[in-house]
């Protein structure tokens, strides 16, 4: 039986425009490996000298690339993103919403402001990013591909980062949720789940050795995430190579939820 060649083409984003939310250090990386495919975008984040530093740094590689504020836990804000962008690229075919933050905090003094802010930016800011980019995918009509970004904290607990935890694992099953209902219009949702890289996000604590120490002894690989161990996933779930693949978040942990 003649078995089809791979053809290698299909990871290449060439032609096609994305919207990357969160220019932080895990944006960043994916924002560069997908203009290293190919892809043109917009690049928006909260603060928008960083997604101007990363909108600059896509253009120096030979992709067209601008920069805009936003803040995904506004909806309105979500849909101003991708309209922003339908003008300046023309279309849109990917949506990648890497913003995110965590308040640590013993869950017996979690306030309610606390909740209420990462469950805003973290799962609302999710929902409303795909949903803007969904809307633009079906008045397209050719489908889309939609890139989550959980955390291995959505998929197994851990203390003091309730309030993440619970915003993550609500993603991993938005993703499912939005994969199945949007099928039919040809829109890929497919998720991301990094484990402890040292950003922004964690430095604070990533800085303290025995907890650091702590973190790679529960990591089987022995050593924290890289920016760079997430960036074949995200070029992988933006292309057509993974077109029959939909509803699933890529755990990229070192092993950690092994056991
Ligand atoms: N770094 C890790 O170890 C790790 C592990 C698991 C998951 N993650 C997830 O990866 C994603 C990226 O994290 P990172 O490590 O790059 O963190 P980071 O702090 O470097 O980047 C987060 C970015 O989000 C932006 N932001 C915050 N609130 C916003 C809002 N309301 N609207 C728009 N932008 C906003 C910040 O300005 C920042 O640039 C997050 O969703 C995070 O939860 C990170």
């Amino acid at each position: 039986m003649e078995v089809d060649r791979w053809d290698c083409s299909r990871l290449r984003l060439d032609g096609q425009t994305a919207v990357v939310a969160g220019a932080g250090a895990l944006g960043r990386a994916f924002a560069l490996g997908l203009a290293e495919a190919g892809a043109d975008m917009v690049v928006a984040d909260l603060r928008l000298a960083a997604a101007e530093e990363v909108a600059a740094e896509v253009e120096s590689i030979g992709r067209k690339a601008s920069a805009l504020a936003v803040d995904v836990s506004k909806p309105d804000e979500c849909k101003g993103m991708v309209d922003v962008a339908l003008e300046r690229l023309g279309r849109l075919d990917i949506m990648l919403n890497g913003v995110g933050i965590n308040i640590r905090r013993s869950s017996l003094e979690v306030m309610e402001q606390d909740w209420d802010r990462v469950m805003a930016v973290n799962l609302k800011g999710a929902f409303f990013c795909a949903q803007a980019a969904a809307r633009a995918f079906v008045t397209q009509g050719a489908g889309g591909k939609i890139i989550t970004v959980a955390s291995h904290l959505g998929i197994v607990g851990m203390g003091d980062r309730t309030a993440y935890s619970a915003s993550k694992a609500g993603v991993v099953n938005m993703t499912r949720s939005l994969a199945y209902e949007w099928a039919k219009y040809r829109i890929n949702v497919n998720g991301i789940a990094p484990c402890y890289t040292r950003t922004p996000i964690n430095a604070e604590t990533l800085d303290d050795p025995a907890f650091r120490e702590m973190l790679v002894n529960r990591i089987p690989f022995r050593r924290l995430g890289q920016p760079e161990d997430l960036v074949g996933a995200a070029v992988y779930l933006a292309s057509d190579a993974s077109s029959f693949m939909t509803g699933q978040t890529l755990v990229i942990d070192g092993g950690w939820t092994t056991w």
